[in-house]
């Protein structure tokens, strides 16, 4: 589509990536009810791309890759893009506009998976409709509108590799020397994020306030060794899924059975996440996990935020 007389593009497409908590240190819950975090997050090679078009109305339309299944995505107005469109809107935007546009979103990143698939959406939305409506917010108030949205969407725009502090909001870049190989266990049994944190709370009563701080896996990146990253990596949540999905469990042992260096569930779960010694280790592992799973896929790390694609 051409640019319309004022110069704004008719179409913008942006790409966003999937996370993997490298380190996620979880404390005892705040008064707001969200648990402080001191977590390293990277960003990995599985995209959702959004294409945002003018047009006189606003609709979200979402494809799902094969890989995906048959999954519940959100109804119409539901979609945290909407939220995106309001926000927008009520803080960048005239008195009284109104969201127009049409939003299409190619996803391959797992659903309810905990590799923070709403959040890539959340930010390419806002890089994307920031662009379409010619708004130009500066990426210190793109930062503040994406915590907004959720504690994981300023890492989304960010990318990268990042260390990420408050309730997972207040993002850092960090050095990070490697190339890192991962193998990515998707799973379709959703197991909800709050669920998740809710049991944690159950099974761990006398946490302390304060998360475990993340300086192992931070050295361990700068050292660019994967031996040494695989020893730190930590998922506090990890005690809380498997209790609730006692097969991730089993598919962690049986990865690293397969020869991964170290497999750990993704976040809040239930996608796993295999650390590998290189990209040929990655396959191999992959290619075992398959007997036994439908879809098995590879990443590499880190990669980068929501950017404009073409
Ligand atoms: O911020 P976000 O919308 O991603 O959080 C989803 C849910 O996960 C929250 O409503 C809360 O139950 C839980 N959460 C939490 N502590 C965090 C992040 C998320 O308890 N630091």
């Amino acid at each position: 589509m051409r640019p319309d007389p004022g110069g704004r593009p008719g179409a913008v497409r942006v790409r966003s990536a999937a996370k993997i908590n490298l380190h996620l240190g979880v404390g005892a819950p705040r008064d707001d009810g969200f648990h402080p975090l001191d977590t390293v997050y990277q960003a990995v090679s599985l995209y959702d791309d959004l294409t945002a078009s003018r047009a006189d109305d606003w609709s979200v339309t979402t494809r799902t890759a094969v890989h995906l299944g048959d999954v519940a995505l959100p109804g119409p107005g539901d979609n945290i893009v909407d939220r995106v469109a309001e926000l927008l809107c009520a803080t960048r935007c005239d008195e009284g506009c109104r969201p127009t546009a049409r939003v299409e979103i190619d996803k391959t990143i797992p659903v309810a998976g905990g590799m923070a698939g709403g959040s890539a959406d959340a930010a390419a939305a806002l890089v994307a409709l920031d662009r379409l409506w010619d708004l130009r917010t500066p990426d210190d108030a793109l930062l503040d509108l994406a915590a907004q949205l959720g504690s994981d969407v300023p890492f989304a725009l960010v990318g990268g590799t990042a260390h990420g502090l408050g309730r997972g909001e207040v993002v850092t870049a960090v050095e990070d020397h490697g190339s890192w190989a991962w193998v990515v266990v998707p799973d379709t049994g959703g197991l909800s994020t709050p669920a998740v944190y809710r049991h944690w709370d159950t099974l761990f009563p006398d946490a302390p306030a304060t998360p475990a701080p993340a300086q192992p896996v931070l050295t361990a990146l700068a050292s660019g060794d994967p031996m040494a990253l695989a020893a730190a990596l930590r998922n506090d949540l990890e005690a809380a899924a498997v209790d609730l999905r006692p097969d991730l469990g089993e598919l962690i042992a049986r990865g690293e059975a397969e020869g991964a260096l170290r497999g750990m569930v993704s976040g809040s779960g239930p996608t796993c996440v295999f650390l590998c010694e290189s990209p040929e280790a990655a396959r191999d592992v992959a290619t075992a996990l398959s007997a036994t799973r439908d879809v098995v896929l590879t990443a590499h790390g880190p990669v980068a935020g929501a950017h404009l694609l073409g």
